[in-house]
């Protein structure tokens, strides 16, 4: 039996007739760049994270972007966050003019390590990007506290953590601003590229309003120079669709991944994923570690199991970073992790024969 990584078809074909509907009615109306169907998601969405606003955009990437630039951090600012997560976190610190200063994560969480931070802040640094990684949260606390004690602003990027939780509050309402990705993949995920930014902030969300849409408030009256940075009606109808199903398919993933640290939890060589007392972590990636990574990824491909890597080179080792002077050893506990990481297949609509297939594979795989 194949277990791909991830089956985008297995849930479509679970709300095929509601997004036929709800397409349709995007036709019909010809709402197709922001409208009323962005709107009615950025509600519902706003909802969902218990945040006054949500301003739905072009992808994560804008959300990250147009956050900061609304919140003023410009040239010759530095940004603090981690090396270990997907390049668009630093990229948009870099698209901003600013720097990104890395700090290493915790070992358990593979999140910011909020003891590494106050020895990186410097005259320059303007704000925190903690990454709540693979649908875990960042001990957010601390990292407010001292954000707070230095003045600093916080900008979740909550990219891979749809309706994961802190202390009962939601990822992305912690901070000034909260940024998500719809991309496919994701928890919830469009049926395309899309991306939206959550806050209390009424300043910040008329901000980022005009920054997505050429700096405009009235149409073709343009009170700041902007971007075209708007959601399309297709993915904002549909993520109305797909929201609804969320608290389900999180739920889906999270019984996924207790099963498989069931199994694999007394397993020589496998260190399963820790979850955090704190909080409640929606498994966008079960990402296991084991010593012989390639190995053991090549040897379930043989079987037709399909994993990933994320992320198989911390930031400060990538070309596009070799500017900030960084080299290996830099962050010991983010390089160890990212040589050792594998992502098992994670959805909501992954069975238990399909789990137990995984995990019987990958210790015949480790043992010989
Ligand atoms: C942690 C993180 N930040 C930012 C992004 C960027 O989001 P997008 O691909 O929608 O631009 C992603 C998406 O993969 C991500 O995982």
């Amino acid at each position: 039996m194949k277990v791909p990584f991830l089956d985008l078809k297995a849930q479509y074909e679970t709300i095929k007739d509601e997004v036929a509907y709800t397409i349709q009615q995007v036709l019909d109306k010809t709402a197709f760049a922001g409208g009323p169907f962005v709107s009615q998601f950025e509600k519902e969405f706003a909802g969902f994270c218990k945040t006054k606003y949500a301003i739905g955009v072009g992808s994560g990437t804008d959300a990250l972007w147009l956050s900061l630039l609304g919140l003023g951090i410009g040239p010759g600012d530095e940004v603090i966050t981690v090396p270990n997560t997907f390049i668009a976190t630093a990229e948009a610190i870099s698209y901003c003019g600013a720097t990104p200063v890395f700090v290493d994560v915790d070992e358990k969480t593979f999140n910011m390590n909020p003891g590494q931070i106050q020895s990186a802040i410097t005259k320059r640094t303007k704000a925190i990007i903690p990454v709540h990684l693979f649908g875990q949260t960042a001990d957010m606390d601390p990292i407010m506290e001292i954000a707070r004690k230095h003045g600093l602003l916080v900008i979740e990027d909550s990219c891979q953590a749809h309706g994961a939780e802190y202390k009962g509050r939601m990822a992305g309402s912690i901070g000034d601003a909260g940024c998500f990705s719809f991309y496919p993949g994701k928890n919830l995920g469009a049926y395309g590229e899309a991306g939206a930014v959550v806050t209390n902030n009424e300043d910040l969300d008329k901000k980022i309003r005009m920054l997505r849409d050429h700096g405009q408030e009235k149409k073709y009256y343009h009170g700041m120079i902007g971007w075209n940075a708007r959601m399309d009606g297709f993915q904002g109808a549909i993520l109305s669709v797909k929201l609804k199903h969320l608290p389900a398919w999180n739920e889906g993933r999270r019984k996924n991944a207790t099963l498989y640290s069931g199994l694999l939890g007394g397993v020589p060589g496998v260190i399963v994923p820790g979850e955090a007392a704190y909080g409640k972590h929606i498994y966008h990636i079960y990402a296991v570690r084991v010593k012989n990574r390639d190995q053991l990824i090549a040897r379930l491909g043989e079987k037709d199991i399909h994993c990933g890597i994320h992320y198989p080179i911390p930031l400060h080792l990538q070309d596009a970073y070799e500017s900030i002077g960084k080299r290996m050893g830099s962050y010991p506990v983010a390089e160890r992790v990212a040589s050792e990481y594998v992502s098992l297949p994670m959805f909501p609509e992954l069975s238990s024969e399909q789990i137990s297939q995984v995990v019987e594979n990958l210790k015949q795989a480790l043992s010989n």
